[in-house]
């Protein structure tokens, strides 16, 4: 089979000279180590460190609540759902807005959210358990919330092991199937939060909402539904017939009729 421009990697960089001079007009900035970024990715990594960097702020002051760990374990577990949830809206925002630059966020924020979850859990075990490893055991088998916790992170482990793009070549097919193990392990950190709560359960149904938004625009009647819908309603741009122009083209088609994830 062709390989279309929607087959590969958000990520993948091209070599031929038109497309690097398309990235440079693009603002493309050059950052040292060869780190090549858009202003977009920029952003969105200083946000994805910006809550570590607080956190780390406010525990060297002593500025964490009455009860620090759980200060810590809300906080953490909190920006790890909030990362996570974006980097579902990634494809949607793509699919239904026609906002392509969302694509190459999934995995940066996909990695972030596994981050802030594994610090998460670093904290539960190490500051709040002491690393008692009978006791954590003991507690992710007795409590469901840790129990769906715990399933969200392992579901997401070996989604950060294989994110790179030598693991997206080695396993072909296959990483595209085992990367759908996020629409599952979402989910069930949102069950997590829910379970957690003991009063007021309305913000944790709220990312629920979301979260269930997010995958119903995945369905494919649903994303071809709005991306037709996005068609007719903006201008139509002059197919280009060679060249990099002709890009857009494909990758509409591709988006109302052959995409899958
Ligand atoms: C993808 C993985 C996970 C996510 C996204 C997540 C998310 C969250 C969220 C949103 C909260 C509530 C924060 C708030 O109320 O502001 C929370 C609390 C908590 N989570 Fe997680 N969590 C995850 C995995 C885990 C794991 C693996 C454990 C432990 C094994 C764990 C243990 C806890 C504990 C102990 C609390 C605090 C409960 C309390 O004191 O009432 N979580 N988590």
């Amino acid at each position: 089979m062709r390989t279309t421009e929607l087959e590969k990697h958000p990520d993948q960089k091209s070599n031929t000279r038109g497309q690097r001079s398309g990235r440079a007009r693009a603002g493309v900035l050059r950052l040292p180590f060869g780190i090549e970024l858009t202003w977009l990715q920029l952003v969105v990594h200083i946000c994805c460190w910006l809550p570590l960097i607080v956190l780390v702020w406010e525990a060297s002051h002593d500025l964490l609540s009455v009860n620090p760990i759980q200060d810590i374990t809300f906080r953490t577990g909190r920006t790890a759902l909030v990362i996570l949830v974006l980097s579902l809206a990634c494809t949607p925002a793509n699919n239904v807005l026609g906002f392509k630059q969302a694509l190459k966020l999934r995995r940066p924020l996909g990695l972030y959210g596994f981050m802030y979850a594994g610090l998460h859990f670093l904290i539960f075990s190490v500051l709040d358990y002491q690393l008692d490893w009978e006791l954590i055991q003991q507690t992710i088998v007795e409590k469901r919330y840790v129990l769906v916790g715990f399933a969200a992170l392992l579901l997401l482990l070996p989604l950060a092991i294989t994110s790179s793009k030598g693991w997206m070549k080695r396993l072909g097919k296959n990483w595209r199937r085992l990367h759908a193990l996020v629409y599952l392990a979402v989910p069930l950190a949102v069950i997590h939060f829910v379970w957690l709560v003991k009063a007021d359960i309305r913000v944790p149904l709220q990312y629920g909402a979301v979260v269930a938004l997010l995958l119903v625009l995945r369905i494919p009647r649903v994303r071809q539904f709005f991306s037709q819908l996005r068609f007719r309603l903006m201008p139509r741009r002059k197919p280009a017939t060679t060249g990099r122009g002709a890009a857009p083209a494909v990758i509409a088609q591709g988006e109302s009729t052959s995409r899958s994830g």
